[in-house]
């Protein structure tokens, strides 16, 4: 009976919404800070895709157009949309807590710090696996933060990710690649779960829409550490300031301990 009952339980997890998480392969990226066109393209990312709903509220737009080379006339007319937010302002979200609270269930986070918090990594593996999922109330799920009350805000861009069957790099019981013996090319199986893009749903190509995901990553992670350019330079001097007291010190000490000997 025991047995049934689990059987069962099992048959209905489906329709509980259980489904299984699709394949995904982890993504680690490297993020430069001192990529100015990058934390520019990034600035305009978030600006135009995600302050409706999220903030960044302990970053200001002046602040963000002078660390990344921006003019405030360029800053206030492709930046700032808010017709009443001024060139000194905090970036707050477009929408109230309260709104956000009523439309999503949940109030979307002020995302100033999010890649501290979470880690760049995450964030942009978070960007990139929304897929299609019809149980869910915007007809999307995602890999990373599964059962997310977060729309795929980018997916005229990314192009609709849905789950499926492909073909997929072969590999053996240890997990390493698989590749013909006599012609080296890798082995590809049929996969179950795995997420691929519908063609010609997204305005970018897979290399694009990765590289203006890094770029958005790039500009999180200078808006959650703006000051970790600044304390790099200086650092440097200090360093170059001790070398150069060094010296200085050692033929003061030597002037000073002279007529002692
Ligand atoms: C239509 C409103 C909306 C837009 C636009 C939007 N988000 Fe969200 N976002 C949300 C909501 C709601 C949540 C909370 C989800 C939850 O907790 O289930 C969220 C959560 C997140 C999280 C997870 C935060 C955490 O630590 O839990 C990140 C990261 C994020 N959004 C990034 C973005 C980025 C980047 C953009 C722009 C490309 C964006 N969002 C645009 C509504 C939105």
């Amino acid at each position: 009976m025991k047995k049934r009952i689990i059987a069962l339980l099992f048959a209905a997890l489906p329709t509980l919404g259980f489904a299984e998480v699709p394949n995904y392969e982890w993504q680690s990226i490297k993020v430069d800070l001192t990529d100015k066109a990058a934390l520019q393209d990034g600035a305009r990312t978030f600006a135009n895709y995600c302050m409706g709903c999220h903030g960044a509220k302990f970053q200001r737009y002046e602040r963000v157009a002078d660390d990344l080379g921006i003019s405030e006339e360029l800053m206030m007319e492709n930046l700032v949309f808010p017709s009443d937010a001024k060139y000194g302002d905090h970036m707050k979200a477009s929408m109230t807590p309260d709104q956000a609270k009523k439309w999503f269930g949940v109030a979307p986070p002020d995302l100033t710090l999010v890649a501290r918090v979470r880690g760049n990594d995450w964030v942009y593996n978070y960007m990139r696996s929304f897929y299609v999922d019809e149980s869910r109330p915007f007809g999307v799920n995602n890999v990373v933060f599964p059962n997310v009350g977060m729309p795929n805000v980018l997916v005229h861009l990314q192009g609709v990710q849905t789950v499926g069957t492909a073909q997929v790099q072969a590999v053996d019981e240890k997990g390493k690649k698989v590749f013909d013996p006599l012609t080296g090319t890798p082995l590809t199986k049929e996969s179950d779960n795995e997420l691929t893009v519908l063609p010609k749903t997204g305005t970018l190509t897979e290399a694009e829409f990765d590289q203006k995901i890094q770029n958005l990553v790039t500009f999180l992670a200078y808006s959650a550490n703006p000051v970790k350019l600044q304390s790099q330079r200086i650092g440097t001097y200090v360093l170059l300031f001790l070398a150069f007291f060094f010296v200085f010190a050692y033929f003061l000490k030597r002037e000073y301990w002279k007529d002692v000997h």
